[in-house]
């Protein structure tokens, strides 16, 4: 159980905001920008373009969140993951998706996505190697505080479904950076596959298109080793 600090509940009573937001969880709204490790990974429009169905990859890999006060979320992901019985077959995901948060009584954040999200996942071992498809799992965070780091400022901590704790967020901006609060992306003409990896299962003409013409190659940013997780996340991640 982490402890919350004094100086944080002194300054939690003189900043209350209309999000929900009580001085057991939190010293400042979740409202903001929020990016993990050496805050590379951000969202908005340096990260992704939805119409192209393309990335901008960070310089390093992370993940980035933003919350509105309207209720928006946007994520950005961006990973790369050994494959525990291969290990030379590094798995590169990256991931948009945006939608609407709802915090609940009970602690828990519910993101639900609005359909227009995205991957890209690269498997140099397994049959399609590099290809680009919809992404629209919703995800639930089981709870989440809010800390002030002495040196970093405000500290967000999300804790998964299963209670596994995404990396500590850093405070961009107490706005948040996100692309039009809209759907960005017509997916209404998707195409139902199955590749021989199990990974896809439905894709839009523009990502069958893309896939001829194979996906833009992500490289493994150099010193990546903190960022590398196993393959079981990614799994986790794919059926969620
Ligand atoms: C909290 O609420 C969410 C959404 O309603 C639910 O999925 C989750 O199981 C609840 N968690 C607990 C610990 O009750
Ligand atoms: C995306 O997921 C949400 C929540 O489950 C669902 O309401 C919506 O219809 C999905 N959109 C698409 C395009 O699959
Ligand atoms: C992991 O490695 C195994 C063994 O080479 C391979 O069959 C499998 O497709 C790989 N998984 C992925 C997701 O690349
Ligand atoms: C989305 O694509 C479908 C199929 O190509 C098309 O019929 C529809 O008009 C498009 N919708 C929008 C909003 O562009």
């Amino acid at each position: 159980m982490l402890v919350l600090p004094l100086t944080s509940l002194l300054l939690a009573a003189t900043t209350v905001s209309a999000i929900q937001y009580d001085l057991a969880h939190n010293v400042t709204p979740i409202v903001g920008t929020w990016s993990s490790g050496s805050k590379h990974v951000v969202t908005g429009p340096g990260f992704a373009n939805p119409a192209q169905q393309s990335f901008v990859y960070p310089k390093t890999t992370g993940v980035g969140y933003s919350f509105s006060a309207d209720g928006w979320y946007e994520v950005a992901r961006y990973r790369f993951a050994s494959n525990a019985s291969e290990p030379n077959c590094i798995i590169g995901t990256v991931v948009w998706v945006h939608g609407h948060y709802d915090l609940r009584d009970n602690g828990s954040i519910v993101m639900t996505p609005v359909g227009d999200g995205y991957q890209q996942v690269q498997a140099p071992c397994a049959a399609t190697s590099n290809f680009i498809q919809n992404y629209n799992y919703t995800e639930l965070m089981r709870s989440w505080q809010i800390f002030m780091d002495a040196k970093d400022g405000p500290k967000l901590h999300l804790f998964q479904f299963d209670g596994a704790p995404v990396a500590p967020l850093f405070q961009l901006s107490a706005e948040p950076n996100m692309l039009p609060k809209q759907v960005l992306r017509n997916v209404s003409a998707n195409v139902v596959t199955v590749t021989s990896d199990g990974l896809v299962t439905t894709e839009t003409q523009a990502s069958r298109k893309r896939k001829r013409s194979a996906a833009p190659e992500m490289k493994r940013p150099i010193g990546m080793i903190a960022g590398l997780v196993v393959v079981a996340m990614v799994a986790t991640a794919s059926v969620l």
